[in-house]
């Protein structure tokens, strides 16, 4: 009996230590995807099944409006008009996931008008008023449970990692469209140390509302967030590790888009292990960041140059045809690149499927190519697949990280036409966590 009973006891002990995972699972949802065509289009009520997966559901984007500062949904008739009403469909979600926290995200490169806005607010301390009392009543009033501040800062420089193609780069002036040359740098880091103490005060009123940061790709961090000033005010860091390569950025010369170590001879600041090391050298307790994750993949088109034994870095010539349902150049969705991998049975007058080429140190992430025949064009694609956000989700656990983001739900396979799976990037990532 006494023996019984200590076994039940130890057995007690077991299932008590059981570790229960309390990492989060930050599912971004972005609402450009509700006009998309086709297998594309996203309805809120496509979100459901993702939703036993997610901790957190963000919406994105609200923009900033240029003359008065204030943050406001990037798409009325959208968000919040009562036809479609957007945001309150999201939060409606909590009623059947109570434990769902729902953030409205501002900016997120989804706001292009007048970018400079970004830099402005945070020079004055009436714009910052004015946008936060905004953006606090914005959230409060259709139900969210906090703020993410995805900041459009500008964008370091597009770097080579082989000089020799520089004289080709006539992309450059057009990249530089977007890329703004920042003057002010200290000025818009204190500024926006200032904005996210405001932002914690005003939210601080209301109940349970949670504040978060995303620090976007080519954003360079270690400029712009004084993170001993602002990191205990903020629940979550959301660091977007992907678009280090972007076919935009770099139309001459590809390579992976988000690895998480540094690959040979590569800058070794644009990895997500170097982004994670510059929030926990300086003092964020790692549970509090979240290392973002792309479904998206990044394309370019290859030439007669290019080489044909396809390792990165390649010479490209600019972004790869815009695919059947998103329609935007130099990017596909997962199940659009999912359907190219798959051979057509080798039927005459297909177009050939792209040969993947996995990473067998799990460090660098995966590629598929086509090289140039004939008259059919060469691809170049750069992506994330169930394997190697599972790897993602693994350097996650092993740094003892808070969890994983997914950027976006309506570029993963939400339909389940890869393999009968829906949101196979998500799950992978989080049955990896
Ligand atoms: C970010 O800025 C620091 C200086 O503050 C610089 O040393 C570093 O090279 C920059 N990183 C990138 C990727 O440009």
């Amino acid at each position: 009996m006494k023996l019984l009973l200590a076994l039940a006891g130890l057995f007690a002990l077991g299932a008590a230590n059981q570790p229960i995972s309390t990492s989060k699972v930050v599912c971004y949802y972005d609402s450009k995807s509700y006009v998309r065509e086709g297998q594309a289009r996203m309805l809120p009520m496509d979100l459901d099944p993702a939703l036993s997966f997610c901790t957190h559901l963000v919406y994105g984007y609200a923009g900033v409006q240029p003359d008065t500062y204030k943050m406001v949904p990037l798409n009325e008739n959208l968000d919040v008009d009562r036809t479609h009403a957007n945001y309150r469909a999201i939060t409606n979600f909590k009623t059947k996931y109570p434990g769902l926290k729902v953030l409205l995200s501002v900016g997120g490169d989804a706001d292009i008008e007048d970018p400079q806005k970004y830099n402005l607010l945070l020079e004055s301390p009436q714009a910052r008023t004015a946008f936060v009392n905004s953006g606090v009543l914005l959230a409060d009033q259709h139900g969210f449970d906090g703020i993410d501040l995805a900041w459009q800062f500008a964008k370091f420089k597009p770097k080579k990692i082989r000089s020799t193609w520089g004289s080709i780069w006539h992309g450059i002036k057009k990249t530089f469209g977007t890329t703004l040359v920042d003057e002010k740098e200290t000025e818009h880091r204190e500024g926006f140390t200032a904005l996210v103490r405001e932002m914690k005060q005003a939210l601080s009123v209301k109940p349970n509302m949670q504040l978060a940061i995303t620090v976007l790709p080519n954003v360079n961090a270690s400029i712009y967030y004084d993170v001993p000033a602002i990191i205990n005010l903020v629940d979550i860091v959301n660091i977007g590790a992907y678009d280090y390569y972007t076919p935009e950025r770099n139309p001459k010369e590809a390579d992976y888009t988000s690895p998480i170590y540094t690959p040979q001879n590569r800058n070794p600041l644009l990895n997500a292990d170097a982004a994670v090391s510059y929030w926990t050298q300086h003092g964020t307790p790692t549970s509090k960041i979240v290392l973002g994750l792309a479904t998206f993949a990044r394309t370019w088109k290859l030439d007669g140059d290019s080489e044909i034994s396809g390792v990165p870095p390649i010479h490209t010539d600019g972004p790869g045809e815009a695919g059947p349902y998103t329609k935007v150049e130099g990017l596909l969705s997962y199940p659009e690149v999912c359907a190219k991998l798959i051979n057509p049975n080798h039927q005459k007058g297909m177009r050939p499927h792209l040969r993947k080429v996995t990473d067998p140190s799990k460090r660098f992430g995966t590629y598929a190519f086509r090289l140039p025949e004939n008259d059919e064009g060469g691809i170049w694609v750069s992506y994330e697949d169930p394997d190697t956000a599972g790897q993602k989700a693994s350097f996650v656990k092993s740094k003892n990280l808070g969890g994983i983001s997914i950027v976006d739900l309506s570029l993963d396979d939400f339909r389940g036409l890869c393999t009968g799976d829906k949101y196979p990037i998500l799950r992978a990532a989080k049955y990896r966590l």
